[in-house]
């Protein structure tokens, strides 16, 4: 093994566009853990080699290691080149806009300007805030419920389309605050958004993404409602710091998108594992309260997002064992963490009776540390009713496609059906 000469990473690179990723995610994971830690990797887009950390231990010790800075201009002396800005300009974007972009988004936040923005956020967008939701998100699943026989074609429905889309897109809509006559459209940008960020096309969407929602902020400073908007236009703290304008933008902007993109994927991996594994989708029809652990087991080991946002390391440092030089791009593979055998038994075996490993929320699929998913309870909550009900009103649905002909986008770890035709039963 010949180790880089700047890095701790040592063996081959791999590359992320490997068509294994999608093919056999789990046998290329299982690979990821067994090397040396952590693992050189080429990324599309990235012309800087990134490197890998895949184990669970790993993984943890990385996302809640404040050394690791998501904002390379969080580094002293600001001579990392930020990749992020970079690319955005690659795909479009001037340098000022491209900043305003990075530097606003919670995402893209660190240190005390993140405790600040997240702070805000969470009062707002609160627990309790997502129970009062509950028996709103069961009316709009049983009315999507209602009307997948209308959406059939011979016989077919594009569960991904009719159900999983708008579930989490009119939930998410309604809670921040956005007309209905809007909401589709905001499913197609974050659509085109997510294929322009993945495979450099141009980021059109964004100009639009951003017009709609300051016109949405300044109609909410006019005419208040009872919605996240408003909350968050009025949240302040007790010295009465409160968001700017382009927080408040950008935050609007990643909840929406944020809140609907990943959720409607796990709605459809999910309802694929079920019904790829029908003795496990025979336990949750015959006892619903099981819905929270499937849940759960189903976003370990099929959640949608498979890695996060890039970090960076600002120095010379060692952790978990692995070494690491100021300026490395570090990705942390939730798939591999969330299927490594020193954690999980029989790892790649989907059990929705498994106990968390005596973690309230042992998978890492919803992030780890200061960035944890700020929907995670949402995200949750939609999974489990979307699954219950889906299967008991359905109960006899089934693929109206081959596994092969069902087709991934081709993002490398963030797992997207383009569609999930099913017939009903
Ligand atoms: C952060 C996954 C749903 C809003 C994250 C992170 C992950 C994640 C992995 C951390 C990224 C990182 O550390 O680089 C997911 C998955 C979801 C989901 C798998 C659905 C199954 C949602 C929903 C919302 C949301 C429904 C909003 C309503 C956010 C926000 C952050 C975040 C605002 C940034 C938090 C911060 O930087 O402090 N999500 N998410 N997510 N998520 Fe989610």
């Amino acid at each position: 093994m010949t180790a880089t000469a700047d890095t701790g990473a040592s063996g081959a690179a791999v590359d992320l566009t490997d068509p294994r990723l999608q093919s056999d995610p789990h046998g290329f994971f299982a690979e990821l853990n067994a090397r040396e830690q952590p693992v050189p990797a080429s990324f599309p887009g990235v012309e800087q080699q990134v490197l890998l950390v895949s184990r669970y231990e790993g993984v943890r010790a990385v996302l809640s290691d404040r050394r690791f800075v998501n904002n390379p201009a969080s580094i002293a002396g600001d001579d990392v080149e930020n990749v992020r800005v970079k690319r955005l300009m690659d795909l479009g974007l001037t340098r000022d806009q491209a900043r305003y972009l990075v530097d606003a988004s919670i995402l893209d936040m660190d240190g005390e300007d993140h405790t600040r923005m997240r702070k805000h956020v969470s009062r707002t967008f609160t627990v309790k805030r997502v129970n009062a939701l509950r028996p709103r998100v069961e009316e709009i699943t049983e009315r999507l419920l209602d009307e997948l026989p209308g959406h059939a074609e011979d016989g077919v429905v594009d569960l991904s389309r009719h159900f999983a889309y708008p579930l989490p897109i009119t939930v998410i809509c309604e809670l921040v605050g956005v007309p209905e006559d809007q909401r589709m459209q905001w499913g197609d940008w974050g659509r085109r958004l997510i294929a322009a960020a993945a495979t450099g096309g141009q980021l059109d969407a964004l100009e639009g993404i951003v017009a709609t929602t300051r016109e949405l902020i300044g109609q909410r400073r006019r005419t208040p409602a009872d919605d996240l908007i408003t909350a968050l236009i009025r949240t302040h703290d007790e010295d009465g710091d409160r968001l700017s304008d382009i927080e408040l933008v950008s935050i609007v902007l990643t909840l929406i998108l944020a809140g609907h993109e990943t959720t409607a994927h796990l709605i459809t991996n999910g309802t694929l594992a079920l019904l790829d594994h029908p003795d496990q989708l025979r336990l949750l029809q015959g006892d619903p309260d099981l819905g929270p652990r499937a849940t759960h087991e189903l976003m370990r080991r099929h959640g949608p997002v498979q890695a996060t946002r890039m970090r960076y390391a600002s120095e010379d440092m060692e952790v978990d064992g692995m070494r690491f030089q100021r300026g490395d791009v570090v990705f942390a593979v939730l798939g591999g963490a969330n299927t490594d055998p020193d954690v999980f038994s029989e790892p790649d075996v989907l059990d929705l009776t498994r106990e968390p490993a005596g973690r309230r929320e042992s998978h890492v699929g919803f992030g780890h540390g200061i960035h944890y998913c700020l929907g995670a309870a949402l995200a949750r909550q939609e999974g489990e009713v979307a699954f219950t009900r889906l299967f008991e009103r359905y109960p006899n649905l089934s693929l109206a496609a081959g596994r092969e002909e069902l087709e991934r986008e081709p993002f490398p770890l963030f797992w997207r059906l383009k569609a999930l035709p099913v017939r009903l039963g």
